[in-house]
Formats: structure tokens, sequence, C-alpha cells
């Protein structure tokens, strides 16, 4: 059986195997993958023009499947995670229940480190719910290696209309608009909030945290399109450097808000009113649900997500297989100490 990307024709056979596997996970997060995939179908000959260049919907669908016979028994969606493409994202992976326990995936997953280890791959990485043993045993024999954990939180569109008219809502001072400036200092805000086991690997470099005028460009057409509307917002300390950042992607239809804020860590008081303020910001756009990730390591972000009235969605594994180049990774006691490192108690300045 051979892996291969996917074709038009293997719709109905990928769109089978998605809802199998994870219309319950989906739907925790308030998407109806189905209806993504049927979208997505009905677009084909736009994804597939997308898919040629570099563009924000380059990866949108892009898809391996290895098939038996005329059925399609795997597939696994896969995107870049950084500008120079040597980080590679297993997005979903899943084999038709009917050819489990066959050795498929671990087949469909070395076709697919084989294609991108080709095209430059050094590291693949991945997220799985902590609960599903089958996948973690999966990964772990092809040699991923865990390096953190995520929590992804929800928070109820009921809970969101709270936030709408606050009786109280102090912007943190120093909050303004990304400016086309702001580049740099966002990059050295990620290099301080986030610890280096993360970044290793992660691979990211300035490029990756610029806003591109192509994303621009697709921000605004789907404004136009009145879909969604994002906003990107930094804070700066007296000193004018950037201590916090906060990107708001406010949906106009029926997909959760999604909030991305990094604080830096010895500014960490400012995580809940900067929350805060992002909630307002979204309950005045519509009343959906709200998503939002955190580190394990970004404290003063956790604390917020509660104190905000979030609810745990999933825990995730975050895990990495290198390929051409081996990364050092701090065991799990090592992690804990360089989590305090980063996770001061009282307000440090790195000039000082
Ligand atoms: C997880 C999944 C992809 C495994 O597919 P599969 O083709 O059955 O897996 P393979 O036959 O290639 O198994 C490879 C290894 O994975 C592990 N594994 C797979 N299924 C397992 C199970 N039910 N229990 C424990 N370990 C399991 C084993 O280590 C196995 O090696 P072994 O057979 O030598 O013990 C499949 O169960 C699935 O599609 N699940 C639903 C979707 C999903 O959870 N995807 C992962 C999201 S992150």
């Amino acid at each position: 059986m051979k892996v291969r990307p996917a074709r038009k024709r293997d719709f109905a056979g990928i769109k089978q195997i998605f809802e199998l596997a994870f219309t319950e996970e989906y739907q925790r997060r308030e998407v109806n993958i189905v209806h993504r995939i049927e979208k997505i179908e009905s677009l084909y000959p736009f994804v597939k023009v997308l898919s040629l260049f570099p563009n924000p919907y380059q990866h949108v669908f892009t898809v391996h499947v290895l098939e038996d016979g005329d059925k399609i028994a795997a597939m696994a969606q896969v995107s870049p995670r950084n500008q120079n493409r040597t980080r590679w994202h297993i997005d979903n992976i899943a084999v038709h229940p009917d050819f489990r326990g066959k050795g498929l995936a671990q087949g469909i997953l070395n076709g697919v480190f084989d294609y991108y280890r080709e095209r430059g791959a050094l590291r693949f990485t991945l997220e799985v719910d902590v609960a599903n043993a089958p996948a973690i045993k999966l990964y772990e024999k092809l040699g991923f290696r865990r390096y953190s954990t995520l929590t992804y939180s929800k928070l109820s569109a009921k809970k969101l209309a709270k936030f709408k008219d606050p009786e109280e809502l102090v912007a943190p001072e120093g909050l303004r608009e990304r400016q086309a400036g702001d580049t740099s200092p966002i990059w050295e805000l990620y290099q301080d909030a986030i610890p280096p086991y993360i970044r290793v690997v992660e691979d990211r470099s300035e490029q990756d945290v610029a806003l591109t005028p192509m994303q621009q460009g697709a921000e605004w057409l789907k404004k136009s399109l009145k879909r969604s509307q994002a906003l990107h917002l930094v804070v700066e300390d007296s000193r004018k450097r950037l201590v916090a950042s906060l990107d708001l992607f406010a949906q106009l239809r029926s997909l959760p808000h999604v909030i991305q804020m990094t604080v830096h860590p010895g500014h960490g008081h400012l995580a809940e009113p900067l929350l805060k303020y992002a909630l307002h910001q979204l309950a005045t756009v519509s009343l959906n649900p709200v998503l939002i990730g955190c580190y394990e390591c970004q404290r003063a972000k956790q604390d917020a997500i509660q104190a905000t009235g979030f609810k745990k969605l999933t825990g995730d594994f975050l895990m990495v297989r290198d390929t051409l180049e081996k990364l050092e990774l701090p065991t799990g006691q090592e992690a804990l100490q360089s989590e305090g490192f980063f996770n001061p108690t009282v307000n440090f300045d790195k000039h000082i």
C-alpha cells in the first residue's frame, strides 16, 4: 500500500474517516468538522490553486492518504509551522475503524516523514490529548518525545455576555494597536516569554512573528466578507519595550472567537486585565464562545484564564520527533527548574 497526497476523488473517504474519528473532539471546540470538509470540497479548485504557492491558505488541506483497494483506509493532515519549513506538524491522523490494528497508522506516518524529509523537514511535531492512550503509544513507538503540555480552555457565549458592559473596564496602561515596526520587539517578547525547551522545538525566526502583507490581505478580505475580524494589540512599558501581545480573531458567524496572548513573565500582572479587555472587545463584536490555549509554563496566563471563567476543554501533550537534527531536550525535572526561571515571583528587568 502506498502513501500519496490526497486528490479530489478522495474527499468522500477522508470525510468518513474524519467523521468517525474526530466529530466529538471538534464538537467540543464548537467546530462542525464535516461541514468544514464539505466547504473545502466545494471550493476545491481554489484550494488547489492556493496550495501551489506560499500564502496563509496554502496548507488548508494538505492531506496524505493510504488506500486499501479502492477504499481510503488512513489519512494524515499536515502543515508547516515555521516559515523556513523545517518543522511540520501532524494536524490530524486517523485510520478507518475497519483497518485499525494492522500497522496502517505507522505506515502512513512513515510515508509522511519520508515525503517531507526529502523537502527539508528537520522535525515533526503534534498535539495529542493526554487521555488518548493508543495514539500516545503509537507516537512513542515512532520516536516522538514529549516536550511540553498545552491546555485549551473555552468560555461560553453566555459568560462572554458578562464582559459586554462591565461595571469597570480598565485597559492596561501602554495598550495600543500593533504597528509595522513591532516585529522585532514582538520577536524579543517571544524569546523572553517562551522557555528555550519549547523554542528549540518550534524553530521559529523573526519572520514567523511578522504580519505579512498576505496575512493582512486575508484578514481584510474576511472582514469585508463579514466572516471574521482580527485585532492585533501590544502593551508597551514605560521604557517603550513590548511586554505583552494580544491577537484577537473575532468570528462574525458561528465559529468560536480565538484569543492569542503572550505576556512577559516579568509582567504577569498584565495577564488578567488584558484578557478581560480582550473579552470585552470580542463581546462587542458577537456573543460566540471563546477559545484560548496556554502552555504549562505560562502560569500568569493560566491564572487569568481561570479567573475570567473559562473551562478547561482538553490537556494535550506536545510531542516532537527529530529527523535530521537531534534536539537536546531537558528531562522532566530540568524542564520544571527552567519553568521556575521563566516564572519569577518578582518583576525582573532583563536590562538590570
Ligand atoms: C490511533 C490510531 C491512528 C492508530 O491506528 P492503527 O492503524 O490502529 O495503529 P497501528 O496498527 O499502526 O499501531 C501502531 C502502534 O500504535 C499503538 N496502538 C495502536 N492502537 C492501539 C490501541 N488501541 N491500544 C494501545 N496501543 C495502540 C501500538 O503501540 C501499536 O503497535 P503494536 O501493534 O506493535 O503494539 C487509530 O486508533 C485512530 O484512528 N484513532 C482515532 C483517531 C485518533 O485518535 N488520532 C490521533 C489523534 S492525535
